[in-house]
């Protein structure tokens, strides 16, 4: 169901051959309420986007100095307060994206409590999937996206998940998992994170959420055709360049 245009180019390129903006997708929520799965599940169900990017807001971590690293090794650095992300490069990398920009992603690490070596390079997604657990808690970023989804789930199914996949996945144990929890991640789900489901269109169940994927899927390929039609609708008034004689 991408749709072209009369000249025969996809939608996503103006009248005068420049690519539209991205549309850009938030999904934000607690930790391991199932944003990432979410957003994996966007993007498998627009296998006719050619298209669909994924970028996590936990890239744009700020860099620990040697001081806080030991902190983090200790599960004694906050990283759920909104001061721990580089929000400026975080909003250059999205807002770029969103106007067909290329962009580095840093590759973050939760073994290490740093970015990688690597970057990720992305140039030219047409749905830009940007998830985080503060991605509807900045205004600047907020304005950038297009829709705004909250994955709502129950606290105790968050812990669950976050203990399973923090000792299978980042390097962790239970009792380092129970003390940040307990004096970080649930005092910022209480105070910053869960407010921000006020900011969003649509409200995902973290868990049996199927139907709303089928919804948010249908929305986003409704808003790339009536895109198409307005550009299609432009380009029919765009007079034909006179031929040289
Ligand atoms: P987040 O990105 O919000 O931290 P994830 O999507 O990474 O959360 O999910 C955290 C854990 O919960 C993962 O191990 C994932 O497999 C599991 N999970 C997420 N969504 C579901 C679901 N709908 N059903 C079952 N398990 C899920
Ligand atoms: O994937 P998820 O949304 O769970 O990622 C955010 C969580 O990662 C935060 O709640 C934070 O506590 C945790 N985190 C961590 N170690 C880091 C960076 C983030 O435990 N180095």
């Amino acid at each position: 169901n991408v749709v072209l245009t009369e000249a025969g180019r996809a939608p996503w390129y103006d009248a005068n051959g420049r690519p539209l903006d991205a549309y850009i997708v938030g999904v934000a929520g607690g930790s391991a309420s199932g944003k990432t799965s979410v957003a994996k599940a966007i993007l498998r169900s627009l296998p006719n986007v050619p298209w669909v990017a994924i970028v996590s807001q936990d890239s744009f971590y700020k860099t620990l100095t040697r001081e806080q690293s030991k902190m983090a090794f200790e599960n004694n650095y906050d990283f759920d307060h909104p001061n721990a992300f580089d929000y400026d490069i975080f909003h250059q990398c999205v807002s770029d994206l969103k106007q067909s920009r290329a962009v580095e992603i840093p590759v973050y690490s939760f073994v290490e409590h740093q970015r990688t070596a690597d970057k990720t390079y992305l140039y030219g997604a047409v749905v830009v999937i940007v998830e985080g657990i503060f991605v509807l808690h900045n205004p600047a970023l907020r304005s950038l996206l297009d829709l705004k989804i909250f994955v709502q789930a129950d606290s105790d199914l968050m812990l669950a998940r976050r203990i399973r996949r923090d000792i299978v996945e980042r390097g962790r144990d239970v009792a380092g998992i129970l003390d940040q929890y307990l004096r970080f991640v649930k005092p910022s789900m209480d105070n910053f994170v869960s407010q921000t489901s006020k900011f969003a269109d649509i409200i995902v169940p973290g868990q049996n959420n199927d139907v709303a994927i089928d919804v948010i899927s249908q929305q986003i390929k409704n808003q790339l055709e009536s895109r198409a039609m307005k550009l299609r609708h432009e380009l029919s008034r765009t007079p034909a360049t006179p031929r040289r004689e």
